[in-house]
């Protein structure tokens, strides 16, 4: 079951406003808008160079918007110093001090805000033993593993009792087996001590797997916040659709709307589907998207479509059996079903869905943050 609460309910702890980033020529971050609430594993996902660490090193304060702004707690983050604000940080390089021990590593913020010895020791050794390193104490970081370097940094910056944890890639460096256990780990932690996590990857798995809400960017641009969920289910841009999971694209024009029902015309074919929301007028263009595991086949004609392919191969992955069939512009649609019978290799199929199964999209927009960009520009 999905949990929904109301916005009233949720506190908002950072508030991103009209935010744009331009460095010389190059306009990394594009007018972003993004509420962060109290508690919230919140990532920023998108490919690499699309303005990530931009926004978050403008969150921590270490790098100033061009134009807009950005509120911790309702208070301008660039008004106070570094050592002032409410937000911590940790880097994809651990950035341990070499010379000193896991202990002192630790310790060293308490010991900077001249917080009591003996309330130290009692800080550090519960954080220690919550990132799992209880017994470590007097190692130096030459003599720890990568996610026992990762976990110190965690540690580190947690002990301040920041109000907003910023990861950037902070998982980078490990290998696969324990960057999915330290997956776990984080979000453990988060939950446990209920601090707000902004976290940066540009691994979508990664981002499904830990994230309450994931705000998708590409090229500066914030293309759609919300929960893995929505986003996987119902994805608003093109950019979305085909960023997070496989799926198949059929782009065209809506040639005929007739109450929901809309007819649309692509390149091979035709087909109707509805349109729930009654968001497309005759003449739009449309991208509609239909994941592989939602895509059907059959060797006979079905009611409402007219997409026919051939058959190009099948692959067993597990229970799983994939087939690609080419249309007759050469575009692959993906399927994937329950292993089951097997077509004949070059034989000819008949595409269709089930009623909700395709994604309805507007393709205006990457006209539409070209003229965001033009406006900004200006
Ligand atoms: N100090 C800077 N001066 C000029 N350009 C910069 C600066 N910092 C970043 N950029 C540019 O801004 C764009 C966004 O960079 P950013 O580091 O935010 O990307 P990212 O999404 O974190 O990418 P990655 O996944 O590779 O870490 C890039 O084109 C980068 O070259
Ligand atoms: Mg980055």
């Amino acid at each position: 079951m999905i949990s929904v609460s109301t916005e009233a309910e949720k506190k908002v702890i950072v508030e991103i406003k009209g935010v744009n980033k331009i460095y010389g020529s190059n306009h990394v971050v594009k007018d972003l808008d993004l509420t962060v609430y109290e508690g919230e594993f919140l990532t920023l996902l998108g490919s690499s160079g699309c303005g990530k660490t931009t926004t978050l090193r403008m969150v921590a304060g270490f790098e100033e918007p061009t134009s807009g702004s950005i509120r911790v707690e309702g208070e301008d983050i660039q008004n106070k110093e570094p050592f002032e604000r409410d937000v911590n940080t940790v880097f994809q390089s651990y950035a341990l001090f070499p010379h000193m021990t896991v202990y002192d590593n630790v310790a060293y913020g308490l010991k900077m805000k001249k917080v009591k010895k003996a309330e130290i020791k009692e800080r550090v050794i519960h954080m220690l033993d919550l990132v799992q390193l209880g017994g470590f104490e007097k190692r130096y970081p030459s003599q720890l593993s990568g996610g026992q370097k990762q976990r110190v940094a965690i540690a580190r910056a947690l002990i301040n009792r920041p109000k907003v944890l910023l990861l950037d890639e902070p998982l980078g460096a490990l290998d696969l087996k324990l960057r999915k256990q330290m997956q776990l780990e984080l979000k453990r932690l988060q939950r446990k001590l209920n601090i707000t996590f902004i976290y940066v990857t540009h691994d979508q798995e990664e981002a499904l797997t830990m994230s309450d809400r994931i705000c998708i960017m590409n090229d500066g641009v914030l293309q759609q916040v919300g929960t893995p969920y929505e986003i996987y289910e119902t994805p608003k841009t093109k950019f979305v659709a085909t960023f997070i999971g496989e799926t198949n694209l059929f782009e065209g024009s809506v040639i005929k709307k007739s109450g929901r029902k809309l007819h649309i015309a692509v390149e091979p074919g035709d087909f109707a589907v509805e349109d729930e929301n009654e968001n497309f007028n005759q003449g739009d263009m449309i991208a509609v998207s239909v994941r592989p595991e939602r895509m059907l086949y059959s060797d006979t004609p079905v009611d409402g479509f007219n997409l026919i392919g051939t058959v190009k191969e099948q692959v067993y992955v597990g229970s799983v059996l994939k087939t690609i069939v080419i249309l007759s512009n050469g575009n692959e649609i993906k399927i994937e079903r329950l292993a089951g019978q097997e077509l004949p290799t070059g034989g000819q199929v008949y595409l269709y869905w089930g009623n909700g199964d395709a994604k309805l999209i507007h393709t205006f927009d990457n006209v539409f943050a070209q003229a965001v960009e033009n406006i900004v520009m200006q």
